[in-house]
């Protein structure tokens, strides 16, 4: 079989066909009723584009930074723990983001210690949750920074939503006899999966190294789980503290309003990126390119401004960029390269986004993404969400 696909649509089948059930089902799920993650893709539909029929450019530059580090293009890689996905897990995705010149956010959930997802890619943003005490946290930033990642992703925005209209996958807490014994029939029904798994002489064990004390084993994610949920919640004060502590580039995930925006300013952030977790999350955020405008519109240039949540080909990050984001984040659509074909799948996503994004620069008639305007969209009436700050300036509109 020919390995290469020609959209991300098509990833996402390979995955479907490749991973054993409950696992496919982490990486489509959104929480509760999946309002959110279905907005987050309908969204880039409803927007459109008026192309030129003349008058091109033969050149076209997509190069871009992100907090400080120059990428290929405005497309970097968001923090997923991707347990059970692929062998590689991390390391393979990193690989990838590097050979294609771009960065990789890891996750504190990965299932890859930062220090080998930092030697496959030494342009590696950590995530990290608000989760244990101080001390923790300290720790896990000082073996971050000692491992060379150039930048910290604080991810805030989680609601710990329990309920999935469409099922959770069930996550043992350990991997015993008996978890692979309830586990069989779904691994077995995927031979390739499985097959990739024995080469590598380990099943998935569903630790979080990065979440490990020092001198300790890694916990469970289970385990690290807890700690998060049994931590109280941060105050403005503490992201003011995160970001002293960490005392580099620092990324704050999760912003959807105009309001925390502001205050994301004045907390001296580098850069927010508007996400609402891929629809993980609370239920019935709207999707974050239509609270994108409003945002860059309040804040500016005061700092950088980034975006994820259903990007799925080029046109959507151009869609992106044109009203207001730096660079896109992207979950979903590496994590199903990774499980279409490893390492090669995500460059081949990321290979797919990178001449989406050129073709609709070419139509466009730019010889950059950096002259995109919010005029380069068709921005349908009542498509712009205002949140935190329903008396801002109405933003312009086709
Ligand atoms: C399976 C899965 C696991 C995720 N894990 C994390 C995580 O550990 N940390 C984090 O900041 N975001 C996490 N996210 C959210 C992504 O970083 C990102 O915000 C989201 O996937 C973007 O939407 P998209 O999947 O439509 O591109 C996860 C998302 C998925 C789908």
């Amino acid at each position: 079989m020919n390995e290469w696909f020609e959209t991300v649509a098509e990833a996402r089948r390979r995955a479907r066909k490749r991973l054993p059930a409950s696992v496919y089902g982490a990486l489509i799920a959104g929480s509760e009723r999946g309002q959110t993650v279905d907005d987050n893709i309908r969204a880039f539909t409803e927007l459109g584009f008026a192309p030129h029929v003349a008058g091109h450019q033969a050149q076209r530059d997509l190069a871009t930074s992100v907090l400080g580090q120059p990428i290929s293009l405005p497309v970097m890689i968001s923090p997923t723990g991707v347990q059970a996905v692929h062998p590689d897990g991390e390391v393979a995705v990193a690989r990838a983001a590097a050979a294609r010149g771009t960065a990789m956010g890891l996750s504190s959930f990965a299932s890859k210690p930062v220090e080998e997802v930092v030697a496959a890619n030494p342009q590696t943003f950590f995530q990290l949750y608000w989760s244990g005490s101080r001390d923790q946290l300290i720790q896990r930033m000082d073996r971050a920074r000692a491992a060379g990642a150039v930048g910290l992703i604080a991810t805030l925005d989680w609601s710990f939503s329990m309920g999935r209209d469409w099922g959770s996958p069930v996550i043992p807490e350990r991997i015993d006899l008996k978890a692979a014994l309830r586990f069989a029939p779904e691994a077995l029904a995927r031979p390739q999966w499985l097959r990739e798994y024995l080469r590598t002489g380990h099943i998935p064990d569903l630790t979080v190294p990065n979440m490990a004390n020092p001198g300790e084993p890694a916990p469970t994610f289970f385990g690290a789980y807890r700690e998060w949920m049994q931590t109280p919640p941060p105050s403005w004060d503490d992201v003011a503290w995160l970001r002293e502590q960490w005392g580099g580039p620092f990324l704050l995930k999760g912003v959807t309003r105009i309001d925390d925006a502001r205050r994301a300013v004045d907390a001296g952030v580098t850069a927010i990126s508007v996400s609402n977790h891929g629809g993980n999350n609370l239920d019935g955020t709207p999707a974050t390119i239509r609270a994108l405008p409003a945002i860059k519109e309040a804040i500016g240039d005061d700092i950088e401004i980034l975006l994820d949540g259903g990007v799925r080909r080029g046109s959507d990050v151009i869609k992106a960029v044109a009203l207001g984001a730096q660079a896109v984040l992207i979950g979903r659509a590496y994590l199903w390269g990774l499980a279409a074909n490893g390492q090669a799948g995500v460059e081949n996503v990321l290979d797919i986004l990178r001449s989406g994004i050129d073709s609709a620069l070419l139509g466009l008639g730019k010889s950059s993404i950096h002259d995109l305007t919010p005029d380069d969209v068709v921005i349908p009436p009542d498509f712009i969400r205002r949140l935190g700050d329903p008396a801002a300036p109405v933003a312009k509109t086709h």
